[in-house]
């Protein structure tokens, strides 16, 4: 007489699996719930039935019941947690071919990668080509070459990250502090290769200085560097392509300004300002980006340019101040945290 009673079990399993797949949304997952577990339930129905049952009978029914409630409950917390996505039957899951994908957040560079990009696009576009060189310097690509003689403040161990290992010749190593390094490299590359001057390349990269870290200052930050060597090139156009590189990159009503300035590898020197907001919630006021300047004709002769036939300019700016005045990030420090509710707005 256990046959009836194991048929109906298997019943209540096969429909309850069914009707449970078939359940779309969280209301019928809940009306599927107090119908078939619920304390009026069938699963509730099965077992007052069972309980009459004579008891020689009663361990083999029981047995299965208490298998077909927890099928039923365990489809039921399952189904709980995948609502949205495919059904389930008592054949297992089917897929919904009609149900919409997962989203993926999508992943993208780094603002600081995107903007030094651009920036090599907007010189591209103006017949510089891109260099490169390495951060781990010496001092005579650092210092020497650029007309920084070994007595200059500039050197001091306080400003610079020192490598305790010097290179094959016992001269300094260090992390290098600007990008103009790369314009000496460059320089010499060109005569050595026997395919320049003339010269027109922007140079980006990280430099290190050991700064103490604030909102505008870091350890660790990116410039991009310009250097152009012609057979007559003047302040003029130094101060034309900067005005045509700030209109492009910031607008056709970017405003920029030179001041007089000093730099060891540069004669004269001046330093580039921009009318920039890098607060959201202050008026737009003067930021200094760089410096520029004509070469010194002491850094051409010091790779074997002639200064006679040849003359330069070159620039180097903050690639951070770029990106803080393009897009009005307040703080340096942002730009590093890879905060992702920050880098999503840029
Ligand atoms: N290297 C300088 C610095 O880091 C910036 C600079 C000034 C670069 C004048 C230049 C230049 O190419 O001509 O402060």
């Amino acid at each position: 007489m256990l046959g009836p009673v194991l048929d109906q079990l298997d019943q209540l399993e096969r429909e309850g699996l069914s009707t449970l797949g078939a359940a779309a949304d969280a209301a019928a997952l809940e009306s599927w719930r107090i119908a078939y577990l619920g304390s009026n339930g069938k699963a509730k129905g099965v077992m007052d039935a069972f309980k009459a049952l004579p008891k020689d009978q009663k361990a083999a029914v029981g047995k299965r019941a208490n298998e077909v409630k927890a099928a039923l409950e365990a489809a039921f917390e399952a189904r709980k947690g995948t609502l949205g996505s495919a059904p389930v039957t008592a054949s297992g899951p089917v897929l919904d071919v009609t149900e919409p994908g997962l989203t993926q957040p999508l992943g993208r560079r780094h603002i600081i990668s995107r903007v030094r990009a651009e920036l090599c696009e907007v010189f591209g576009k103006m017949g510089f080509e891109v260099a490169d060189g390495p951060e781990l310097e010496d001092d005579e690509h650092n210092f020497v070459k650029l007309n920084i003689p070994d007595s200059h403040p500039a050197r001091e161990p306080i400003d610079n990250f020192y490598i305790d290992e010097p290179d094959g010749k016992g001269r300094p190593r260090m992390l290098r502090s600007q990008t103009s390094t790369v314009q000496v490299r460059v320089m010499e590359q060109a005569l050595r290769e026997g395919w320049g001057p003339p010269i027109k390349v922007v140079a980006p990269g990280r430099v290190y200085r050991p700064d103490t870290v604030d909102a505008t200052h870091s350890f660790m930050f990116h410039q991009i560097e310009g250097l152009c060597i012609e057979r007559r090139v003047t302040l003029i156009d130094l101060k034309t392509t900067l005005l045509r590189f700030a209109r492009e990159y910031f607008g056709k009503d970017a405003q920029v300004r030179l001041r007089p300035s000093f730099f060891p590898f540069t004669e004269p020197s001046a330093e580039m300002d921009m009318m920039i907001r890098l607060n959201p919630d202050q008026p737009p006021r003067w930021v200094e980006l760089g410096g520029c300047g004509m070469v010194d004709p002491a850094v051409l002769s010091a790779v074997g340019i002639d200064p006679e036939q040849w003359s330069g300019y070159a620039f180097g700016f903050g690639i951070e101040r770029i990106v803080m005045g393009k897009y009005g990030v307040p703080d340096i420090r942002w730009l590093y945290e890879n905060d992702l509710r920050f880098l999503s707005q840029l």
